[in-house]
């Protein structure tokens, strides 16, 4: 221990350096180094059925969007604002080819092509120069993703190999509702403090093995044995854990840049390759939520994996028992909306935060220099992308 902190009238808080957060890692509004990043990838801003003849709201990257399919199938997905006189286009009218907004009735299309000015002389003159802000999207696996960023740096789609090679019996769903957050499904702080928790096997014997339960498969309990290494486009953990009978508890999780958790299910003792990937959605700074989309052979398998505290599910308890019980989103959350990094004390046992930090700041050096970040492909035949993560059980 310092021993400068034992002195009493040392080390009290009133000595605190000013708060400092590296808003470089966490905000991702457009024009900041980390919203920038964000943007030259793909983020899923919804599950399929979010897309219908009724307009709804999304938030994403600090941009409020309206998605919905027109009467002919196609996604759309709108900046909120209507770009004549700026009311939202959630009051809209969904047509054959677009949606209308509700106060002067000017029609866009899914790319925000302005098809109709019903008050103006001879039904708009001008709607050829005026576009409404739009995305593109695709749909896949369940959801659909969203890219928001320069158009000529447009990726593909990735594809996922745990997601495209099915076993028997089983096939691919998605949940919108925050798997694997410990929480309600928008969680309300920086989106950072969670994907961090990735690269913390450390907190599992901790938080999940005591404070919240215990929560996971009695083999999660034991202090593991954890190494960290950087992958090509993240941070890989093995966790390795010494059984009774002699065999060896393996699992590797992984933290794919930028937002992507590759975590097998901890509450079942199956041993297999990862079986669900979750992305993380910064809604805007101070915000996020969890698209998660995995093989299954049930319908609602994902949402089985939901935590559950002595039982019961994080939105049946109450605020005793969400004290008595912590979980993830109350040590998440607790961070405070942004967390504070000038008050961090990191340990060995940090080691997988700082590379993810250190990786994340490669990314945005590469960018300012104008050079690609990891993980990106402009090749329509890329191959799926494989993952390590997995439970495995071996002999010692
Ligand atoms: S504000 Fe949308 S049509 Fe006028
Ligand atoms: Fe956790």
């Amino acid at each position: 221990m310092n021993t400068t902190q034992t002195e009493s009238g040392l080390g009290t808080a009133y000595q605190m350096r000013p708060a400092a957060t590296r808003t470089e890692l966490t905000s991702v509004g457009r024009g900041t180094p980390m919203g920038e990043l964000l943007r030259r990838y793909w983020h899923p801003v919804g599950v399929s059925t979010d897309a219908t003849d009724v307009p709804n709201k999304v938030r994403a990257l600090g941009e409020d969007l309206i998605l919905f399919r027109d009467k002919q199938g196609r996604i759309g997905l709108l900046h909120a604002r209507c770009c004549h006189r700026g009311t939202t286009l959630y009051y809209g009218k969904v047509e054959e080819d677009g949606l209308r907004c509700c106060y002067h009735g000017w029609k866009f299309d899914t790319e925000g092509r302005c098809l109709e000015q019903p008050c103006e002389p001879e039904g708009g003159s001008f709607k050829d120069k005026v576009r409404q802000p739009w995305y593109p999207v695709q749909e896949r696996y369940g959801l659909i993703f969203a890219y928001m960023g320069p158009a000529d740096k447009r990726p593909v789609l990735p594809r996922y190999a745990c997601l495209e090679r099915m076993e028997p019996g089983e096939f691919v769903e998605a949940d919108d509702t925050s798997v694997g957050g410990g929480g309600p499904a928008i969680i309300p702080c920086n989106w950072l403090q969670h994907f961090e928790n990735v690269v913390d096997p450390y907190h599992v014997p901790v938080l999940h093995g005591s404070f919240s339960g215990p929560q996971f498969t009695n083999m999660m309990a034991a202090l593991p044995e954890v190494r960290f290494e950087k992958s090509s486009c993240g941070v890989t953990v093995r966790s390795i854990r010494k059984q009774e009978n002699g065999k060896i508890f393996y699992r590797i999780t992984e933290a794919v840049l930028p937002t992507l958790r590759v975590v097998p299910n901890p509450r079942v003792a199956e041993f297999a390759r990862v079986e669900s990937i979750g992305w993380v959605l910064p809604m805007d700074d101070t915000s996020f939520r969890i698209y998660v989309a995995g093989r299954v052979k049930n319908a609602g398998d994902i949402g089985r994996m939901r935590s559950k505290f002595e039982g019961k599910f994080w939105s049946e308890m109450t605020e005793q028992e969400h004290q008595r019980l912590p979980g993830d989103y109350e040590a998440q959350v607790g961070q405070g909306p942004v967390t504070i990094h000038s008050e961090e004390h990191f340990g060995q046992t940090d080691r997988g935060i700082v590379m993810l930090r250190r990786m994340l700041k490669d990314q945005l050096d590469a960018l300012a220099v104008g050079r690609d970040p990891v993980g990106v492909s402009f090749d329509q035949a890329a191959q799926p992308i494989e993952f390590e993560a997995g439970n495995y059980i071996r002999d010692a």
